[in-house]
């Protein structure tokens, strides 16, 4: 079972959804470090991020674990090197590709069956578990979506401001699992309201659901 929490980057998807697997208990998925993950490892075998075969076949076979927060590839931590801005940008334009989106669709499912999850992304909502019973759809502002984001990597707002709107409009444009809320999610606008009063909020609706 899964709580699925979607949205645009820097919506506050990663802080919630953490948030709320520690209050429930449940696992915290991060499905977004699997198409980081096959970024990095596209990037490190030289291929074209556009090619979408040769993409789908490193996505097949990527050796990936989730443990807790680490992200491991073939074994290796790669929890820091895949935040860099580069593989940010790789991974919008490898997970446009449908064989991609199945890989790793197939092996969310997987996890997701085993156990009782929170898992955050663009498409666990619409496409991974269309029978979540507990949608959210989180939305910021742009320019707070990319002062969070520059807070935390370090980078200028501007920059990121203009990365996250590249990465945002081919999320949404893209033709499989695009960036979009299920039309039973409950949308929450988190530019005003801190983290802890919205995982605060989601908390309450599992209760009400009586998911937990
Ligand atoms: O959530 P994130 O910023 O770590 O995601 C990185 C990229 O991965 C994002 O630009 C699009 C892609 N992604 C996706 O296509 N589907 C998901 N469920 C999660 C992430």
């Amino acid at each position: 079972m899964v709580i699925a929490i979607d949205g645009p980057a820097g919506a506050g998807k990663s802080t919630v959804a953490r948030g709320v697997a520690d209050a429930l208990g449940f696992t915290y998925l991060d499905s977004g470090a699997m198409y980081r993950s096959v970024a990095l490892a596209v990037l490190r075998a030289g291929v074209d991020p556009d090619d979408g075969e040769q993409v789908a076949t490193i996505a097949r076979g990527l050796e990936l674990e989730l443990d807790g927060d680490r992200v491991l590839v073939g074994g290796e931590d790669v929890g820091a090197e895949i935040r860099s801005p580069e593989v940010s940008a790789t991974a919008s334009r490898v997970s446009v590709h449908p064989g991609v989106r199945a890989a790793l669709v197939e092996r969310q499912r997987g996890l997701i069956a085993a156990g009782r999850y929170v898992a955050e992304g663009r498409d666990i909502g619409t496409v991974v578990s269309p029978d979540s019973p507990l949608k959210v759809y989180l939305v910021a502002g742009d320019a707070e979506r990319a002062r969070r984001r520059a807070a935390q990597t370090g980078e200028p707002v501007a920059g990121v401001l203009a990365a996250i709107g590249e990465r945002d409009t081919r999320d949404r444009e893209r033709a499989h699992g695009a960036l979009r809320a299920a039309e039973d999610a409950v949308e929450l606008d988190t530019t005003e309201i801190s983290a802890t009063e919205v995982v605060a909020r989601v908390v309450e609706l599992a209760r009400e659901r009586g998911l937990a």
